[in-house]
């Protein structure tokens, strides 16, 4: 039976999560694609429709930048008349941003069935916003995709047992295919005049670390205490903070700030790195399967099972030891074996999940 079903998102990671599932669900549904505007500049939004040929959007709701009780409010009332008029079977949200959480509280209030992508992650810090998010979004869902064990456990963990599938990472999915089209088209390296290995990269834009002006400093200076040059595509959160706090001064010459790349030069930036440092969910996780050894710029981390192999390691609370923990770190091998049966594509297994359902 096909159906009509809304995929819903609105910030950078969801363009990457959403590319497998949308060829996927298209070969059999409908896919009305609605994207809420949360990401708006070229470079966060219009690139990865381009450079991954997604389709252009239904729906934009443009609801830009707010504070994050005006943003979730705008884009509930505009996903509801999306609703209202469009009347789906089926929304599917992704992650754990502000529009993944309007999305499934719009579908809740009409009675819409919801699936959520990369369900049952948890940091147990409730100081995120994505935390919450997340945890108010699985228990509005009514199927929850999960990529780790781990977060199947956590939603046991909560109660939600019903519609709890462990599918694998879409996001491992885009990266298998998407590689050998960065490595065969992206000049980013002769672009920056960079060589594999001799250099560091850097993503950092979580409010935890951008917010406060004494923890954003720790990390500039420590980040500039590794042995070669460290690249930073910023985000623009993280610019805006380094502006408002005037910490510019301290931006010496071994980091170097960029625009924010596309998809497929990050897989190369990523692929050839020494290491990578990261406060991002996405990233930590490409940094594992590229076998990239990678210093996770946070506290905690929803990616446990990433940090027990000890190819990922968090360094917040050791900054000023980064130079020594990296070398610590350089022996240990990332392994990719840790979502289950990777014989069936998890974009195929969510896909056949949904037809199950109905
Ligand atoms: C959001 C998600 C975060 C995710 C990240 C991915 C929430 C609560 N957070 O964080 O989980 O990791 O996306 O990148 O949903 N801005 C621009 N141009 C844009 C978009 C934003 O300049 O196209 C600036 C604005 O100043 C804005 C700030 O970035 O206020 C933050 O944007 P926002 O979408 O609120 O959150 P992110 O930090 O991007
Ligand atoms: N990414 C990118 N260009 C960049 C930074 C990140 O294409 O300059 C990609 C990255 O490869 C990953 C995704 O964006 O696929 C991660 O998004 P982000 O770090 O913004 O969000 P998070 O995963 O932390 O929610």
């Amino acid at each position: 039976m096909s159906m009509r079903i809304i995929s819903l998102v609105g910030a950078r990671p969801q363009f990457v999560k959403l590319f497998p599932l949308s060829r996927a669900l298209r070969e059999n549904h409908q896919e009305i694609l609605v994207h809420t505007g949360q990401h708006y500049d070229d470079e966060l939004s219009n690139i990865f429709f381009r450079e991954l040929e997604l389709p252009v959007p239904d729906y934009n709701l443009e609801v830009g930048s707010l504070a994050h009780g005006a943003q979730t409010g705008l884009m509930l009332k505009r996903i509801e008349d999306v609703l209202l008029f469009e009347k789906p079977d089926l929304m599917v949200v992704f992650g754990d941003t502000n529009s993944t959480l309007a999305g499934a509280l719009a579908a809740s209030k009409m009675q819409i069935p919801i699936a959520h992508v990369e369900a049952g992650l948890r940091s147990f810090n409730r100081l995120m916003p994505e935390e919450i998010n997340r945890v108010l979004t699985d228990h509005l869902s009514d199927l929850l995709f999960c990529p780790t064990p781990t977060s199947v456990n956590n939603l046991r963990a909560e109660g939600l047992e019903e519609g709890v599938h462990l599918v694998g990472d879409v996001m491992s999915e885009s990266l298998e295919h998407c590689l050998p089209i960065a490595e065969a088209r992206s000049d980013i390296l002769n672009r920056l005049q960079l060589k594999p290995g001799d250099y560091y990269l850097l993503t950092m834009h979580r409010a935890e670390n951008t917010n406060d002006p004494k923890i954003l400093a720790n990390i500039l200076t420590n980040v500039q205490k590794l042995d070669k040059i460290v690249y930073y595509p910023i985000h623009p959160r993280t610019r805006y903070y380094i502006n408002k706090y005037g910490l510019g001064s301290i931006l010496g010459a071994r980091l170097r700030l960029i625009d924010p790349v596309s998809y497929l030069d990050m897989l190369v930036l990523e692929k050839n790195a020494e290491a990578i440092l990261t406060d991002s969910g996405g990233v930590q996780k490409e940094a594992f399967w590229l076998k990239v050894p990678c210093l996770v710029l946070r506290a905690e981390s929803e990616w446990v099972e990433m940090l027990a192999s000890g190819a990922n390691r968090l360094v917040l609370s050791e900054l000023n030891q980064l130079p020594q923990i990296f070398m610590d770190m350089k022996g240990n091998k990332s392994s990719q074996d840790l979502h289950g049966d990777s014989q069936i594509k998890t974009s195929v297994r969510i896909k056949e999940l949904i037809n199950e359902f109905y």
